[in-house]
């Protein structure tokens, strides 16, 4: 695997891969590597005679300091797995390489951004387009990978690539989960051992909460059915229940006629955990 640390390098990297005629699939990551990640380097190499990956810890998608400080790094691991996927390359910068000194250039979905979960975080989905659209333009791949699981992340990609006329496509990959049904997410790791048991309950919310649509309930009536189950943990902190239009994030309201999109966020201790689930009448 060639691990590229300047722009230089990774698009020297990928222009060979092009002049052989092969295409690129790339996939974002910040590291702490799971098996979500590896369903994305795996999708990209169904379609792909290339994969390159990439590791930043993007400051600028981070509120709270703190929360940056804690996020997990091990390169030496990451970089283990990303060989055992064949990955082909791994572009790995610095803070200085993706925001040289003097950068003052941001992207944004101004809609999509600071609707949802984008309220409760403000500037995270600025911070995610800004260094997705740089990360698009080193590497320019073919298409790009991104987890179903930041269903409005994908969703803000999805946007900020069609706006600017990127030239590339961008996948969703479906979430990928424990063997209890907790999504896989670098946060699992700082959930003590009775959160990390608690944690269930958003997968199980879902469960029920797609069977429920199907049965003729209202958009208002699965939105207080999922509050009510998700309140039966104590040890959940509730913080958002949103049921959406799937494309555009939009309200969702009445009766259930078309594939929606439920997005839950909920505090397990200290971790922030969100999931979410497609459901059709
Ligand atoms: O999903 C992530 O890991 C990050 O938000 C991403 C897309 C790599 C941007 O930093």
């Amino acid at each position: 695997m060639d691990i590229c640390n300047s722009v230089a390098e990774i698009r020297k990297t990928v222009a060979r891969y092009r002049a052989a005629g092969e295409t690129v699939g790339l996939v974002t990551t910040m590291g702490a590597l799971h098996a979500g990640h590896l369903a994305l380097m795996k999708a990209a190499r169904q379609n792909h005679d290339r994969v390159v990956a990439t590791i930043f810890v993007n400051p600028t998608q981070f509120g709270e300091v703190a929360d940056l400080a804690h996020y997990p790094s091990d390169d030496a691991r990451d970089i283990s797995l990303l060989k055992g996927e064949q990955v082909d390359a791994l572009f790995l910068p610095e803070v200085d390489t993706i925001y040289p000194p003097g950068d003052e250039t941001i992207v944004e979905t101004t809609e999509l951004a600071n609707a949802l979960h984008g309220k409760v975080r403000p500037g995270h989905f600025r911070g995610v387009a800004t260094v997705v659209a740089r990360l698009f333009n080193i590497a320019l791949p073919d298409a790009a990978y991104f987890g179903e699981k930041d269903y409005q992340q994908l969703q803000v990609i999805r946007r900020m690539a069609h706006d600017l006329h990127f030239p590339l496509e961008v996948h969703g990959v479906p979430t990928v989960r424990e063997a209890d049904g907790l999504a896989m997410s670098s946060r699992n790791v700082r959930l003590g051992p009775q959160d990390r048991r608690a944690a269930v309950i958003l997968n199980q919310a879902l469960d029920e909460a797609e069977q429920l649509a199907k049965t003729g309930i209202s958009v208002e009536d699965l939105g207080t059915a999922l509050r009510t189950r998700i309140k039966t943990e104590p040890r959940a902190i509730l913080r958002a229940v949103d049921i959406v239009e799937a494309q555009t994030l939009s309200p969702a309201r009445g009766p259930i006629e078309r594939t929606l999109a439920i997005m839950l966020s909920a505090e397990f201790g200290s971790v922030l955990l969100i999931d979410q689930r497609e459901v059709s009448p």
